[in-house]
Formats: C-alpha cells, sequence, structure tokens
C-alpha cells in the first residue's frame, strides 16, 4: 500500500479559544495559534485540527455555526486564517477545519429562511414535523441533556428536530440541496489550501426515515465510553447512524479526492459507535467513505493491562485490511486523561498514545499533563454543564498555560482574566516544560521523534506479550517492505502500578538475537536509574529496541 501522509501521522487537536490570546479579550484567536505555530513544530507533530473558529453566537463555542464561510472575529478575520494556513505549510504542518454537518445555529440564512417561509425553499433543509396525534413531540428522541430533540414554534405549530440545544437545528441531508450547499462549504475551504475536515457527529447525517421511537435502554448501562445521564436512557437505534449516510460519505470522498492527488486531503470523523464492527463501516465497503473514522475506545477502557488490551485488540479486529486506525486519549469534550489515570500514569498515556499503529490525535495541553481545570459553578460556561454540572466540559478548556510569570500564564496580555480558569500541570508551564528533560513535554517531543525514526512504528504489526502483573506489553514490527536499515522490532512495556517490576522473560533475547537495549523511558530521575536493567521502575514506560534482529518470545 503507498505511504499517504495520514497513514502514521500525529495531529495535534487546537482548540482555538484556549491556545493563545493575541487581542486581549480573554479568548485565543487565530493569530495566536499563528504565533505558536513553532511551538508545534518544535513538538514534532505533523498536523493540526482547529476546533470551530466560524462565525457563531457561541451558544456551543461554535459549534453552531450561523455562517460557514466567515471566520468569527473573536478568532479574528478569513485573512488570519489564510496566513495560519500557509504559514502552518510552510512548517510542513498539515491544517484539518471541523465541518459541522449534522446542524447550524438558529441564526444561520438558512433556518431564519426555514423559519420565516414554511412555504418556502429552506423549509426542508430542516427537519419540521406536525405535533404527533395525541399532542406533543413527534416522537420520544431526546437531546444529549434527555430532554425532548424536539421544539414546537409558536407561529405555525410545527416542531423542528435538534439532537444538542434548541438553537442549533438538525439539516435534513435528506435533502439534496443540503449535501450541496454543505459541500459548497467543504469546496470553499478546500479551494483555501486546508487538508481535511474532521466531521462532527458524522453518524447523525441519517436518521430513521420513519422517525421511529428510539426503544428504552437498560437501565445503568451506557453505549457510550461515559455516563450520560438521561441520554442512556434509551437505544440511539433510530436518531442517528442509519445506512443512508454511506453514500453521503462516499460522495464527500469523493469531493476530496478530487482535489489535487486522490488521498490527500482527508475526512476525520467523529464517531460515537462504540460496537466495533458497526464503528468500522464508516471507513466505507471499499475504504470509500471516512479516511480515518475516530474511536473513542481508550477513552472509556479502565487503566489495566488486560483491559487495554482487550480493547485494542477488540479495535484493532474490527479495523478493515488496508484501512488506517485512529486513537485518541482526550478531546474537548472529555475528563483530562492525566486526571483520569492519574499524574504519575500520564507519561504512560502519552507512550501508548504513539506507539500503537495508525494515526494519534494528541489534545492540546495533554503534553504538558494538563489535569482537569477546576471551574467554581459561578465560572462555567460549556451549556452542557450549565445544565448538567456533571457534564461539565469546560475543565477540559481551560487556556493553555505558556509561561510561569503572569497571573494568566502566558495566555492573555497581562491583566486580562481568560475566559476559563487557568491551570498550571504538576510539571509547570510550557516554558518550564521545555527547560527539563524529566518533564511530559520533553519526553513527548522525544517520543515523536522516536516515532519519526523508526520504521517499526508505522507499520501495521502489534502483538502483546504474556507480561508480569501491572505490565503491559508489546512489540511492534516494520511492515513487509520496510527499507534495509529501517530499525528492528521494538518492545513496549507500561508499568501500570507504582512499584518496581522485574521483566524477566520479557527481555530474554532469542537464540539467534541480541539484547534488548532501552532507547526511551519515562523515568529520568535519579532514583529510576537505581531500578536496574532488567526492571521497570515504578510507573516507568519504556521503548526496547532489537537492532540486532532478537525479539522476546511471542504468545
Ligand atoms: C461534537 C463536538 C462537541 C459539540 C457537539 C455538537 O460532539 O465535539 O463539542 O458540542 O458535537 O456540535
Amino acid at each position: 500500500m503507498e505511504r499517504l501522509w495520514w497513514h502514521d501521522a500525529v495531529i495535534y487537536h487546537v482548540y482555538p479559544r484556549s491556545f493563545l490570546d493575541t487581542d486581549g479579550d480573554g479568548v485565543g484567536d487565530l493569530p495566536g495559534v499563528r504565533r505558536r505555530l513553532p511551538y508545534l513544530a518544535r513538538l514534532g507533530v505533523d498536523a493540526l485540527w482547529l476546533s470551530p473558529f466560524f462565525a457563531s453566537p457561541m451558544a456551543d463555542f461554535g459549534y453552531d455555526v450561523s455562517d460557514h464561510t466567515a471566520v468569527d472575529p473573536l478568532f479574528g478575520s478569513l485573512a488570519d486564517f489564510d496566513e495560519l494556513l500557509d504559514a502552518a505549510h510552510g512548517h510542513g504542518l498539515r491544517v484539518l477545519i471541523d465541518y459541522v454537518p449534522n446542524h447550524t445555529s438558529d441564526r444561520h440564512r438558512w433556518f431564519r429562511d426555514a423559519r420565516a417561509d414554511p412555504a418556502g425553499p429552506r423549509r426542508d433543509w430542516y427537519v419540521w414535523r406536525d405535533p404527533s396525534p395525541g399532542g406533543g413531540p413527534p416522537n420520544n428522541w431526546i437531546t444529549l441533556f434527555g430532554d425532548s430533540a424536539w421544539t414546537r414554534e409558536e407561529a405555525g405549530g410545527q416542531y423542528y428536530l435538534h439532537s444538542f440545544l434548541p438553537s442549533m437545528p438538525d439539516l435534513n441531508w435528506r435533502n439534496p440541496a443540503v449535501q450541496e450547499a454543505m459541500f459548497d462549504v467543504a469546496r470553499f475551504w478546500l479551494d483555501r489550501g486546508v487538508d481535511g475536515f474532521r466531521v462532527d457527529c458524522a453518524p447523525l447525517i441519517a436518521k430513521d426515515p420513519l422517525l421511529r421511537d428510539n426503544p428504552p435502554a437498560a437501565t445503568g448501562t451506557s453505549a457510550h465510553h461515559r455516563d450520560l445521564g438521561g441520554f442512556d436512557s434509551q437505544l440511539h437505534l433510530h436518531d442517528q447512524g442509519h445506512p443512508d449516510l454511506h453514500p453521503r460519505y462516499r460522495d464527500l470522498r469523493a469531493l476530496l479526492d478530487s482535489y489535487g492527488e486522490p488521498g490527500e486531503r482527508i475526512a476525520l470523523g467523529e464517531v460515537h459507535e462504540y460496537d466495533w464492527p458497526a464503528w468500522s463501516r464508516y471507513f466505507g465497503r471499499d475504504l470509500d467513505e471516512l479516511n480515518l473514522p475516530i474511536n473513542f475506545g481508550l477513552l472509556g477502557t479502565d487503566w489495566h493491562p488486560e483491559a487495554i488490551r482487550t480493547t485494542v485488540r477488540a479495535i484493532l479486529d474490527a479495523v478493515p485490511a488496508g484501512a488506517v486506525v485512529t486513537w485518541v486519549m482526550g478531546s474537548h469534550d472529555d475528563p483530562r486523561v492525566a486526571s483520569r489515570v492519574g499524574p504519575a500514569q500520564a507519561a504512560n498515556a502519552m507512550l501508548l498514545l504513539l506507539t500503537l499503529p495508525g494515526t494519534a490525535i494528541l489534545y492540546n495541553g495533554d503534553e504538558l499533563g494538563m489535569p482537569d481545570a477546576a471551574v467554581p459553578p459561578e465560572r462555567i460556561r460549556d451549556p452542557w454543564g450549565l445544565r448538567t454540572p456533571a457534564l461539565s466540559r469546560d475543565h477540559a478548556r481551560s487556556p493553555m498555560p505558556w509561561s510561569p510569570d503572569s497571573p494568566s500564564c502566558g495566555f492573555t496580555a497581562t491583566g486580562v482574566e481568560p475566559w476559563l480558569p487557568v491551570t498550571t500541570p504538576p510539571g509547570g508551564t510550557v516554558r518550564d516544560q521545555e527547560a527539563d528533560p524529566s518533564s511530559l513535554l520533553s519526553l513527548t517531543r522525544d517520543l515523536l521523534a522516536l516515532r519519526r525514526a523508526g520504521a517499526a512504528l508505522h507499520g501495521a504489526g502489534l502483538a502483546f506479550l504474556d507480561s508480569p502483573p501491572g505490565v503491559l506489553a508489546y512489540t511492534r514490527s516494520p511492515g513487509p517492505g520496510s527499507p534495509p536499515g529501517a530499525g528492528g522490532d521494538l518492545l513496549v512495556t507500561l508499568n501500570l502500578t507504582d512499584r518496581a517490576v522485574p521483566l524477566d522473560h520479557l527481555l530474554t533475547p532469542r537464540p539467534s538475537g541480541g539484547p534488548w537495549r532501552r532507547v526511551f523511558t519515562t523515568a529520568r530521575t535519579r532514583d529510576a536509574a537505581h531500578t536496574g536493567q532488567g526492571a521497570l521502575a515504578p510507573a516507568e514506560g519504556a521503548v526496547w529496541s532489537a537492532g540486532d534482529g532478537g525479539g522476546p518470545h511471542r504468545t
């Protein structure tokens, strides 16, 4: 298979509101992202994905788009975007942008037209229905917040569908004019030179055409990677994931492939589907739909070797031959990984993310070990958090701490209050961590260099090894056809406990091979160095090279 840039890329996810504020309004902006491109280039990632920066009333912080082809003044201008794109390309970084097909803001021109003129052509661009025969909403579908997904318009009495806030009406992709209009949006950005899209809520664009009720779910179960409260009271069989989405993603892929060489521009898809064979259908039967449907499997997996092995195996088994798998450990919607696994394990989480086969998405701040920020109730901004505090996403969206010498840690000009409280991770700000070779930032940079250097981390192969309790161990091998001198197998060992663990037989060379050499470790303090060659220090993650062809006993 020809290798394309995204086959083993590391995509850095920027949440622009929280990256760097250059105009002193307390909110990050596009010039701020541009100013920090050297930081990303030094880190060694391959691409960035920008969360929405389009015109929006910001009810859902930009996921409620009111004009898809305008930059919201909060973030800058279209010229700022063009400059950012150019500068990123100049650094060798690809740029993906968010693409929100399922809904718009209610302030979007399309919805204003639909609302104002029930007999007009734009009405059917959204999903309108009369009340059910007994009165009330047309069916039992609910929003993410557990209340009805239908809102009744006073004028005319019809209901419109919204999977999220009432101010975010769902588009009707069964109307071909909607697809055409949204593809025009894609063309607008592709013409400007973006390298692709992250498709928001990819499963939602096709729903049951008969709008059948969802069946109830067994109490206490969630089909998601975390408990979503009232949303989990139903099995979401009919309000998303209808097979009619496949032709639409085939069309989107064809559009992407019509720009430059096929395979250069890509669609990364947000797919919250946890039944892995069902998830894998988003690649398309002929791998002609989403290039990279994201799986969120690791976010809901306990931090234990057996649980991680089970999730990774199940996902890899579901990936169709020739497709590329994508991993995430954090996002703007989820608790911070460093808080989930604990600060001592944050480096192992990064090591896992960056040594699994395929593409990795690194959420901004995770390279610093950012914990969930403490956000006092009066400073909650997230609409989910305002409705259901347990669902608040603000704690994962706190501003990037760049330097220790100002109250906003360099996020904004001195004296300006950032839109969310600033949190400093245990390892300090970017400036502190850049100067500290044992920091998570330095470890991440070294890991990215290791990832680039050897073919083993580029191949699709991964074999889990029988390992001592508390240790996750696997080998990565260069794929068939790797060039000579590309390096041999790598062994990855993660100590998920807080005790030293001897590695015993794992490091026994095969009769034909030489010893394993530790080429990377997360344990860089002096104490760790005393643990010895054949053992992992507490919480140590290490990568071992069998440069001369040696290898461990596989199980
Ligand atoms: C996606 C986004 C999330 C947003 C939602 C509605 O899940 O990641 O931030 O709130 O879609 O657009």
